[in-house]
């Protein structure tokens, strides 16, 4: 009987075994000209940001978004007053992505924040993800929409270690973020104001992270690190000059050492992209499943997950198989 019930399932449909007639009405639409409508001049990639509480992943996204102009001074300025008040001054720049009462006053991100920007070449959904343990459901359901990555660590003393050894949340979720697909991968190094812009803790933290990296599946090619500031906002949306001049000094570009090492914006900006094949056949790979849902019956069953390849909308019957 499973199988029978699951090889009628419909998209949007109601209780699997009924035809409903409303699904039908809907106009299909042609969605290789809406895909490349939607696509516009840049390519559109998701991007999850993962990594152990409190690494900084809220405040260095923040930034970012405030450094490309996404947040107004004037919002920013509220949210330092505010802050400030309940003595949470330090994460008014992660308030742009914790929108929640309960997420400020706790100084803790739960669900996974969606917001966007664009680069020079790229525009980006952006999937902010919480990293305490108590949330890896939902920074799972962030990293299984993501084609790309940013694994935010610290390198304030005793702040990496906490995060890559023992129970820490950093090796979790890089593995899972393999998992789930992700190839590319850019390591921001955070809080390097703590440890005085130390070359020396960058390239502890570079050497351990790169070998785990590359032992749990990262291509070595596809794994960039770079040394950034989220609350100072240094090495984001700009390279790294006078105002922080020991940085300046170690990290410079490979290519042309007269030069400044590239910033946060100039490695995404080079994130390839990733093939999407719109015209094949329809694969999804089923992450969760819940009763109830959008549909009226409340013993309709409600899939989700991520598509790989394909497309499908309402009206169209799919084929369900187990996985193994
Ligand atoms: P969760 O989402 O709860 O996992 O935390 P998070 O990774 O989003 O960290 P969040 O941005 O909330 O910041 C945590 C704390 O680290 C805040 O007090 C920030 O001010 C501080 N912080 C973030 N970035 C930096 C940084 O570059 N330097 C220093 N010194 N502190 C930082
Ligand atoms: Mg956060």
């Amino acid at each position: 009987p499973l199988t029978k019930e699951l090889g009628q399932l419909r998209v949007g449909a109601g209780s699997p075994a009924v035809d409903v007639p409303a699904a039908k009405s809907k106009k299909q639409i042609d969605v290789a000209a809406e895909y490349a409508k939607t696509q516009g001049a840049r390519d559109i990639l998701n991007l999850v940001v993962v990594g152990h509480v409190d690494a900084g992943k809220s405040t260095l996204m923040g930034h970012l978004l405030f450094a490309l102009g996404q947040v107004k001074e004037r919002t920013l300025k509220r949210f330092e007053r505010d802050a400030e008040k309940i003595g949470k001054g330090s994460f008014a720049f992660a308030w742009v992505l914790d929108e929640t009462d309960e997420e400020r006053s706790r100084g803790v991100t739960m669900d996974v924040a969606t917001s966007s920007f664009m680069t020079k070449h790229r525009r980006f959904t952006l999937l902010d993800a919480p990293g305490h343990r108590d949330f890896v459901p939902n920074m799972i359901s962030g990293a299984s929409r993501a084609d790309v990555a940013v694994l935010v660590v610290e390198a304030s003393t005793g702040g990496f270690e906490s995060g890559f050894d023992g129970s820490g949340q950093t090796r979790e979720h890089a593995v899972l973020v393999r998992a789930l697909g992700v190839r590319q991968l850019v390591v921001a190094v955070n809080k390097l104001d703590a440890v005085d812009w130390s070359q020396t803790r960058y390239n502890e933290i570079v050497q351990r992270l790169g070998e785990f990296l590359t032992s749990c599946g990262f291509p070595k090619g596809d794994v960039r690190f770079v040394p950034v500031s989220g609350l100072g906002g240094v090495n984001l949306a700009q390279r790294a000059g006078p105002e922080t001049p020991v940085l300046a000094g170690w990290y410079r570009d490979a290519a042309d050492s007269t030069q400044p090492g590239p910033c946060l914006v100039d490695l995404l900006d080079t994130f390839a992209i990733p093939e999407r094949t719109v015209s094949r056949p329809l694969r999804l790979a089923v992450a969760d499943y819940f009763r109830g849902g959008a549909a009226s019956s409340s013993n309709t069953v409600s899939a989700c997950g991520r598509i790989g390849q394909g497309c499908v909308q309402i009206g169209e019957k799919v084929m369900v198989v187990p996985g193994g």
